[in-house]
């Protein structure tokens, strides 16, 4: 049976990505995407132990063997509390801290345990995120809708121009159609080479400057996309896109049809849901890492999906105070 959670679990969840942007962000521009990573899920997993909850992770690093901390089927939280679903993403755009470029996020979504959808083996899938003012203007027949009709009916929906929307996608050769679409369409483009957690959370986020995200990025992202898009009252669909060689076949395999459409409540059946994320590097939505021979700050968002209120979060802290109450290496 799961709890209805009365208290807000995203509060304890926001500790959990400043340890994770706070262990990351030394690394920032040192070229050391493994070290990047490492630093972040040892932060983020020795956290995430102290809160109340009886988690289990269902996007997380990968299957046991490849993945010996966070991993897919782990139970994380004291056991106590609630029953939830966990994804984690302790770097959002590991590459963007490793070259010390902006927008690398530490992002964690929990739901009520069985509520997450599991990707199981697929890698890829399609996005199209929106926020709450052109919700109306999508259904899941919009990711096969024309670039040029789909956002004429968002600038419809928002009562804007098509010339007036901003459209996120990533810088990829699979998305040249995508981007040569939206250019003739005459709206504007956010074209980053990493990081479409951030890309939908913009999207997602009325005033972000960002009205659209589309494109083909990694499933376990869309999943933890569609905890914040449900949270901030936004819409989505998604479909497997399978990209790698055998990927489809092991889609299919795992009994995963990859033809069908999902919304953000398929991808989270539930709105009882918790999304957290913290700067790593300096970003449009919050600044990174800033440290100090005292301290450092953190700037955070967490959003609660069951009463839908965003909070923004600025942490100073004392690291030599938090690296006596665990052993994380800030
Ligand atoms: P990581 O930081 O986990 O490597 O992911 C970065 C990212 O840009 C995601 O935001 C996105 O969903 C995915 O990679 C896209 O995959 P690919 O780089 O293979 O196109």
């Amino acid at each position: 049976m799961t709890e209805r959670a009365g208290r807000n679990l995203g509060l304890d969840l926001v500790r959990v990505t400043e340890a994770a942007a706070l262990a990351a962000g030394r690394w920032m521009g040192r070229s050391r995407k493994e070290a990047c990573d490492e630093a972040a899920v040892r932060a983020m997993r020795l956290i995430l132990a102290t809160v109340d909850m009886a988690g289990v992770i269902v996007i997380g690093e990968g299957e046991k063997d490849a993945a010996p901390m966070l991993f897919n089927g782990e139970s994380v939280g004291t056991g106590r509390g609630p029953r939830m679903d966990v994804a984690v993403d302790p770097i959002d755009g590991t590459s963007l801290l490793a070259c010390g470029r902006p927008d690398a996020i530490a992002v964690i979504a929990v739901a009520p345990r069985g509520s997450m959808w599991s990707p199981g083996p697929a890698f890829y899938m399609s996005k199209l995120v929106v926020g709450r003012d052109a919700r109306e203007a999508i259904t899941p027949a919009s990711l096969d809708a024309p670039v040029p009709d789909l956002l004429a009916r968002i600038a419809e929906a928002k009562r804007e121009h098509v010339r007036d929307l901003t459209v996120f996608v990533l810088d990829r050769p699979r998305h040249a159609g995508i981007i040569a679409d939206v250019q003739a369409a005459g709206a504007r483009l956010v074209l980053r080479t990493d990081g479409d957690i951030l890309g939908a959370l913009l999207a997602a986020t009325p005033g972000s400057g960002v009205d659209v995200l589309m494109g083909i990025g990694g499933t376990p992202e869309g999943v933890i996309s569609a905890c914040a898009v449900r949270a901030l009252g936004g819409a989505m669909v998604g479909r497997l896109a399978p990209q790698k060689p055998g990927e489809r076949e092991a889609v299919e395999a795992a009994g995963i049809d990859p033809r069908r459409t999902l919304t953000e409540g398929d991808l989270v059946a539930s709105e009882d849901v918790f999304f957290a994320a913290t700067g790593i590097t300096d970003g449009v939505l919050m600044p990174g890492v800033r440290y100090a021979s005292d301290g450092a700050t953190t700037d955070s968002i967490v959003i609660r999906g069951r009463s839908g209120t965003r909070r923004t979060i600025h942490a100073d802290h004392r690291l030599d105070k938090l690296m006596k109450l665990s052993p994380i290496e800030y």
